[in-house]
């Protein structure tokens, strides 16, 4: 693969995924299967398939699963080697031998921006990108992944890169909202940056799905953010002090899995998608219109 000027991915895994309770009491957000993965294999996956040779996983307390996962497991490989199945095991094989994954504890809740003050050290005063570990993103048809078109845009304009997308007012106050002039199409330029205002005081509906590629200055800035919305250190109160970053809407589909209704959506889509289910999962969702019908 094409050496990468951008080799190194955060991927923050740390939160609390209250949006997700009771599962998320004591299951990682990050480890919810989508049809027969963990989210979190999603978003190393598409850091690979971007070129990313080095990724830094920030975890928390309670979240060792996401370890385990990408760990070999010899007990499992010994009954597949047994079992004579070679394809289970190759697959098994090469989730544990993926990329070089260095994992970092946020020992204290402390937001967004915290956790990614973690990975300074790692990065190396190199620019890096940054996949949320709860987002999961499918690139439209014949288009790079979302990291990739992000990375493409790094070079371009050698500023830090946000991926945004236009969100529905009523979830603006999820979001990081951005106020920017539009470059080219889908290409702003940014000028401020608020962590989930109230519709009312939104700059634009344009939000920030989660993918990033920052350059290292992000971290001094880091270091001088006081806590803000919900009391916690905000990346976006980091990011609005970069000079001019630049907003991207990326040609790809995504799905929130911190959030029900998302995590739902993404495992009947992504279903419909495979070969093996799309069959029975479609004859299945139309007979529930049809009884939705006679209600
Ligand atoms: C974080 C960021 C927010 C961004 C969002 C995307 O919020 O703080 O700016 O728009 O991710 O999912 P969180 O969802 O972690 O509360």
């Amino acid at each position: 693969m094409r050496k990468s000027s951008v080799r190194k991915a955060i991927i923050p895994a740390a939160g609390m995924g209250t949006r997700f309770l009771p599962i998320t009491r004591a299951q990682p957000k990050e480890m919810l299967p989508v049809v027969d993965k963990p989210v979190i294999q999603y978003v190393v996956e598409e850091a690979i398939s971007s070129g990313i040779e080095d990724i830094l996983i920030i975890t928390g307390r309670g979240k060792r699963a996401i370890e385990d996962h990408f760990d070999i497991s010899c007990e499992l490989e010994r009954k597949l080697k047994q079992n004579k199945d070679s394809r289970q095991f190759d697959e098994d094989r090469q989730i544990s031998s993926m990329a070089d994954i260095h994992y970092i504890r946020q020992k204290e809740q402390l937001g967004l921006g915290n956790a990614i003050l973690h990975a300074e050290k790692h990065c190396d005063d190199e620019p890096f990108a940054v996949l949320l570990g709860d987002t999961i993103t499918i690139p439209f048809k014949g288009e790079k992944s979302c990291t990739n078109q992000m990375i493409d845009s790094y070079n371009k304009y050698h500023s830090s890169i946000i991926a945004v997308e236009m969100v529905a007012r009523k979830k603006i106050k999820d979001y990081g909202i951005i106020d920017g002039n539009e470059l080219e199409d889908g290409i702003y330029s940014i000028k401020d940056i608020i962590e989930k205002p109230k519709p009312e005081n939104a700059p634009s509906n344009l939000g920030a799905i989660g993918r990033y590629v920052l350059t290292p200055d992000i971290f001094d800035l880091l270091k001088d953010t006081k806590p803000g919305h919900g009391d916690e250190i905000q990346l976006t109160d980091a990011l609005r002090k970069l000079n001019r970053p630049i907003g991207l809407v990326t040609k790809c589909r995504r799905y929130d899995i911190g959030d029900k209704l998302g995590w739902m959506k993404s495992s009947i889509e992504l279903c419909l998608e495979r070969e093996e289910f799309a069959e029975e999962l479609r004859a299945f969702l139309n007979t529930l219109n049809c009884s939705e019908k006679m209600a």
